[in-house]
């Protein structure tokens, strides 16, 4: 590929600005400064440098990031900052987005994509892919509430009880639970009419895709090697 096509591809500006940065010199590979923006690349695992900072040319882009509390999920925020924010201004140009929502004050898992056939197929009702919170309640879960997640309760507007696929007891006030769909405030709801109350919420897997635990709060690093198929696992 050539390089101008590689720079714009990953989200480096226009076809012009991209000409631009090449010829001040700003792209190295192999250690070497690229002037020549028809100059062609294997893109296979390639690894080129902008203005020092290393980038892995990825046809899509496919990327993880530990929510903090305190931003929206939507491109038009109304309260808080948006998660994109958090993001280089390169993964912002070529399209990346979140997959789903977390509500504002819900952290941990977000994965982001600019392929949007795969943000569809991990969305879509049908697949009913797998979600797992960790859910710290106000009031340590009992019996009768647990029995309730796991068998289905009623909210408001839905037409058919959600259900938990799987509960676990963290310790007194905690569960991990996983939902296969993805309903608005679906845990907050569900536990709400469980009898209990959502004091915080934290995504903690996608999937087969579980939050890192090296992965801090804001931050984000591309998925690699298996990770890449957490779909099809
Ligand atoms: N369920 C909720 O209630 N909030 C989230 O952010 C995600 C799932």
């Amino acid at each position: 590929m050539r390089l101008e096509q590689i720079l714009f591809s990953q989200g480096f500006g226009t076809r012009h600005e991209c000409r631009g940065r090449i010829a001040r010199g700003d792209v190295v590979i192999d250690g070497r400064i690229c002037r020549d923006p028809d100059e062609e690349f294997d893109v296979t695992g390639l690894m080129f440098a902008v203005d020092g900072q290393p980038w892995p040319y990825y046809e899509k882009a496919l990327l993880m990031m530990n929510k903090p509390a305190g931003y929206e999920c939507s491109q038009k925020p109304l309260h808080h900052p948006s998660v994109m924010q958090l993001l280089p201004p390169v993964l912002r140009c070529r399209g990346v987005q979140p997959v789903g929502r977390l509500d504002a004050d819900t952290t941990g898992l977000l994965i982001f994509t600019d392929d949007g056939a795969l943000a569809h197929r991990l969305t879509h009702p049908k697949r009913h892919v797998p979600k797992r919170y960790r859910v710290t309640c106000r009031h340590a879960p009992d019996e009768r509430m647990l029995k309730a997640l796991a068998s289905g309760v009623q909210l408001k507007d839905e037409k058919q009880k959600l259900a938990a696929a799987d509960i676990e007891c963290v310790d007194d006030n905690t569960i991990d639970m996983t939902i296969t769909s993805g309903k608005y405030h679906q845990v907050k709801r569900m536990v709400a009419a469980a009898g209990n109350r959502v004091e915080s919420l934290q995504r903690i897997a996608f999937g087969a895709l579980r939050l890192p635990g090296d992965l801090e709060p804001g931050k984000w690093r591309w998925l690699s090697g298996p990770e890449l198929f957490f779909e099809s696992k």
